[in-house]
């Protein structure tokens, strides 16, 4: 569908890109031209996935950054400048999340996730958005959100990640008209079930819970990560420039059919959650 060199030119700054759907975004995007720079808080996993972009001859560096802190994503961002020159795009990709009774969450759980996804995500696309604008570069912020994320919707049991989704999203179209001026873009990307260690880890209770969610689902079946990398690529192209302030939903349907992702936790037992939190207290 996409010429090879579709991102060619492009220096793009991901967050979380060593795992999950930002390893898969990341290696695609190299695959198209970009030259990737990735972030996350773990080194092992971000070396890995630059170290498979160098093998097929594309472009990449990380550095390790905690997204919540703010001077590291400057001195995160003054490195990619410094290995690439001009950056042209950023995916805010990073999140925390886990599933929970609210009433049971300790104001650090809430704000961990919350400083992670909402506080992250401004910080990444302050520190690249203010240098666009003063060097009239123009950019391109992309934002990975949930469904749970749109107004009038959220989901029970991850009330910390839909309260910091909306924030993104509210972000996403505020600035999509503030800096359109400045020709700096933003759009967001909500995905419905998309296998990954860390969302399926933190996140699926069960098999049988996983099973129930394939069954319910429209499609019988979940996400491929390259019909999200697909779809990203485009958002982020040339292709797309008339394309702002939107949230383009890549579920199959599945909130459709019943909005909030979790809101079917309220079926599980008392008793479930109740070794579920156990299991935890016992590890840390
Ligand atoms: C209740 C929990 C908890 C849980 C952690 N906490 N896990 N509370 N239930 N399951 C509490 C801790 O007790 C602590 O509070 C506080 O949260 C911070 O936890 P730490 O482990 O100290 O924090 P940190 O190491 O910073 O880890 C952040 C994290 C962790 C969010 C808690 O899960 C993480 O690193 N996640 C990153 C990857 C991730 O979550 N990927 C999934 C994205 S999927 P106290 O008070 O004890 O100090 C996604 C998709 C949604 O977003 C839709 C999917 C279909
Ligand atoms: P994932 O593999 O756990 O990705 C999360 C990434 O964020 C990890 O690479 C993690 O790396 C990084 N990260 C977490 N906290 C960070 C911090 N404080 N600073 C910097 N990086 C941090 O999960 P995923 O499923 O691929 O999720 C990717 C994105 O898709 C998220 O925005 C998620 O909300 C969204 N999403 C996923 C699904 C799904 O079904 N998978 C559905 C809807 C939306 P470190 O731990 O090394 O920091």
């Amino acid at each position: 569908m996409f010429q090879h060199d579709l991102l060619k030119g492009r220096a793009i700054f991901l967050t979380g890109g060593g795992t999950g759907l930002g390893r898969s975004m990341a290696l695609r995007f190299a695959e198209l031209g970009a030259r990737m720079f990735l972030v996350g808080r773990r080194e092992q996993p971000l070396r890995e996935t630059c170290e498979e972009i160098l093998r097929f001859g594309g472009a990449a560096a990380f550095t390790t950054c905690d997204v919540r802190d703010y001077a590291a994503v400057e001195t995160a961002v003054a490195q990619a400048e410094q290995q690439f020159g001009a950056i042209n795009a950023l995916v805010n990709n990073a999140a925390g999340n886990f599933i929970a009774r609210t009433e049971k969450l300790s104001p650090n759980a809430f704000n961990s996730v919350v400083g992670i996804v909402l506080n992250g995500s401004f910080h990444c696309t302050q520190a690249l958005g203010k240098r666009w604008i003063a060097q009239k570069l123009g950019g391109n912020v992309l934002n990975i959100v949930t469904t749970y994320a749109a107004a009038n919707c959220g989901s029970a049991f991850v009330v910390p990640s839909a309260c910091a989704k909306a924030g993104v999203l509210a972000m996403t179209t505020s600035l999509a008209v503030e800096w359109a001026k400045y020709h700096i873009r933003l759009n967001a990307i909500a995905p419905g079930p998309f296998p990954t260690e860390g969302a399926w880890s933190r996140l699926m209770p069960s098999k049988q819970f996983e099973e129930d969610s394939k069954a319910k689902h429209p499609l019988k079946r979940f996400g491929r990560h390259e019909e999200l990398a697909n779809l990203a690529a485009f958002l982020l192209s040339d292709m797309a420039e008339y394309i702002n302030g939107e949230c383009v939903v890549i579920d199959g349907a599945q909130w459709l059919r019943g909005a909030g992702e979790f809101n079917d936790l309220m079926l599980l037992p008392e008793s479930a959650w109740e070794t579920m939190e156990a299991a935890r207290q016992k590890k840390s």
